[in-house]
């Protein structure tokens, strides 16, 4: 099945899993939206996917947990692109600290970047993919958001909420043609979080998930994957 000409917005894409959805993409021919905080970062990876792929690609600063700014950036794709197809709410942070030593900014900021701003793109994109006739959302969560551990009650909060908000979505959206599928990956090798030690050479690549991600895509319209977790196949012992 041919993804070209699709309109894909990926939040969180001028580096790691989101930047490497974002040219797996592209390289399928899709219109790409990238998107982040700073307009600096996403101007130089909107450069760098210009070198590359056959999708084309374009991309404006979004903090998603500012419900004004994620509405511009849904407006933004239809402007450049003229529809939406493709959501992938891949944005996240985490701190990891002892509930006693977790500053509440760093619970407000992880709660309101992996939860709440997935709520605010959710509902500034399906409309507009009511209006295509359906569209595929994709939730970038963890296995975080089923297993708990100490030091990580926040990130666990935000990830098992992403969770039952992913289920209750896919029963929501179904009928009007709109997949959701929730990837929970373990351990994959990006800068993400400060504490997250040594990943080189054993954990999952973003390559991977954006390997998955293309390749539900383009999986038969007919069925729904709604969850699918992705572990390192030799983790890191000890
Ligand atoms: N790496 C892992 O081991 C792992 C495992 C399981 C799940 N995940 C999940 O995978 C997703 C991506 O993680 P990653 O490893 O690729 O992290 P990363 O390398 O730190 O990239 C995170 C991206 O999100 C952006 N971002 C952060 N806060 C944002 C906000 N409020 N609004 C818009 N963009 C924001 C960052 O850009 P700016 O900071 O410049 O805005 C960056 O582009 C996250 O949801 C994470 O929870 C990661």
């Amino acid at each position: 099945m041919s993804l070209e000409g699709k309109v894909a917005v990926v939040t969180g894409s001028t580096r790691g899993i989101g930047q490497a959805i974002a040219e797996a993409l592209l390289d399928e021919g899709v219109s790409v939206v990238i998107s982040s905080r700073r307009q600096r970062d996403v101007d130089r990876t909107v450069a760098e996917c210009r070198q590359r792929g056959k999708g084309k690609v374009a991309g404006i600063a979004c903090d998603v947990r500012n419900s004004r700014q994620v509405q511009h950036l849904m407006s933004f794709a239809v402007q450049e692109f003229g529809g939406l197809d493709v959501l992938v709410n891949n944005a996240g942070v985490a701190y990891f600290a002892p509930v006693a030593d977790l500053k509440p900014e760093e619970w407000e900021e992880i709660i309101d970047t992996n939860l709440t701003g997935v709520f605010y793109c959710c509902h500034e994109a399906i409309s507009k993919m009511r209006s295509r006739g359906g569209g595929y959302i994709f939730n970038i969560g963890s296995l975080a958001g089923t297993n708990a551990h100490p030091t990580m009650a926040a990130y666990n909060a935000s990830k098992f909420g992403l969770l039952g908000f992913s289920e209750a979505l896919f029963q929501e959206v179904r009928a009007d043609g709109i997949r959701v599928s929730h990837i929970l990956p373990g351990s994959v090798e990006t800068e993400f979080s400060a504490g997250g030690g040594d990943k080189s050479g054993w954990a999952i690549l973003p390559a991977h998930i954006a390997d998955m991600v293309v390749y539900l895509l383009k999986s038969p319209p007919r069925t729904m994957t709604t969850r699918i977790e992705m572990r390192p196949a030799k983790p890191r012992k000890g």
